[in-house]
Formats: structure tokens, sequence, C-alpha cells
């Protein structure tokens, strides 16, 4: 098997919380394993000053982010990843919105792919769609369903 550059999301805004010792156990874990990666790179989403994507739809024309801050390196470290893992804790059913922040900004990456390098074949139109609701696509929204995942209910222990 390929070594994989891995890059790991603290999402929660507490320092050596829950969702940090979790992952940081997972990486141990990961990192001791026969199938360690080749690299780690840890990004505490904390540190970083990311500002709440627009909904301008820029990036649905150029596939990149017209807003500039640190969210510029991040793309970059996130391109250059083969998998990534994500902890965070529940805030409201939903992330904590440092965490946030970083996933609605990579819409840009959608746009890339879906808006730009993908237009429609038979009109040569990059699709357009009115979005119902909050959701583009039918099933559940992301993140709206945090099955399959690595959680940790009751954590606080009350
Ligand atoms: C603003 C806020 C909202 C929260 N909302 C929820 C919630 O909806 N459901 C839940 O189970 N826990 C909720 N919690 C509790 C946190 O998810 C929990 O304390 C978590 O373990 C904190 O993780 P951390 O130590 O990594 O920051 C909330 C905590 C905060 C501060």
């Amino acid at each position: 098997m390929n070594k994989v550059a891995l890059i790991a999301i603290y999402g929660s805004p507490r320092e050596n919380g829950n969702s940090d010792m979790l992952l940081n156990e997972f990486l141990k874990g990961a990192e001791a394993s026969s199938h360690a990666p080749h690299t780690v790179e840890r990004i505490f989403a904390r540190k970083f000053n990311i500002t709440a994507c627009r909904g301008c739809h820029a990036c649905g024309v150029t596939g990149t982010c017209i807003v500039s801050d640190d969210m510029a390196g991040l793309y970059k470290k996130l391109e250059q990843a083969d998998c990534m893992v994500v902890s965070s804790p529940i805030f409201f059913y939903g992330v904590p919105s440092q965490l946030k922040a970083i996933i609605d900004r990579t819409q840009a990456f959608w746009a890339g792919k879906y808006r730009v390098e993908n237009p429609d074949p038979s009109t040569g139109r990059v699709p357009r769609g009115c979005p119902a609701g909050a959701t583009r696509h039918r099933g559940p929204a992301a993140y709206g369903d945090f099955s399959g995942s690595v959680c940790k209910q009751g954590a606080e222990g009350f």
C-alpha cells in the first residue's frame, strides 16, 4: 500500500479538550500502524483566521475563492493531502463555527470541479442549479448524519 499524506483537522475552539484528545489518540494509532501515513499535518481550526463563506459564488466562475485570509494556505494543504481526518465537538447539532467556516469555504473545490471544469457536454454551459432549502442534493445534508463516525457520546459525564 502506498504511503499517504494525512491531514488532521482539530475542530474545537477549546485547546486540549475532548475532541483534541480523541484525535491525538487516533493519530497515535495511525502512526503506529503498519499503514502509517507518510506525513501527518495537524491543523487547528482555532488558530486560523478564516472568515465565513460570503455565498458570493465567485468561485463558481473561477474555481477559486476571492476572500483573502488564512484559507488560502489551507486550500493548498488540503489539495496536497491524500486523506483527511476531522475531530469536532457537537455544537447545537452542528460543528463549531471555526470548523464550519473551513467546511463552507471548501465550496470553492466543489465549484472548481463541477461548475468550472465540467461544463454540460450537450450545451457547453456550466451547470446552474437552484438549491432547494439548505441543501443542493437529495439525501442527508453533509454533516447532518454522524452515523459511521467515531463518536464519543456523553464525554462530559453528565
Ligand atoms: C456552544 C456549545 C454548544 C453545544 N451543543 C451541544 C449539542 O448540541 N449536543 C451535545 O451533545 N453537546 C453539545 N455541546 C457540548 C460539547 O459538544 C461537548 O462539551 C464536547 O465534548 C466539547 O468538546 P471539546 O472539549 O473538544 O471542545 C455544546 C457545547 C458548547 C460549548
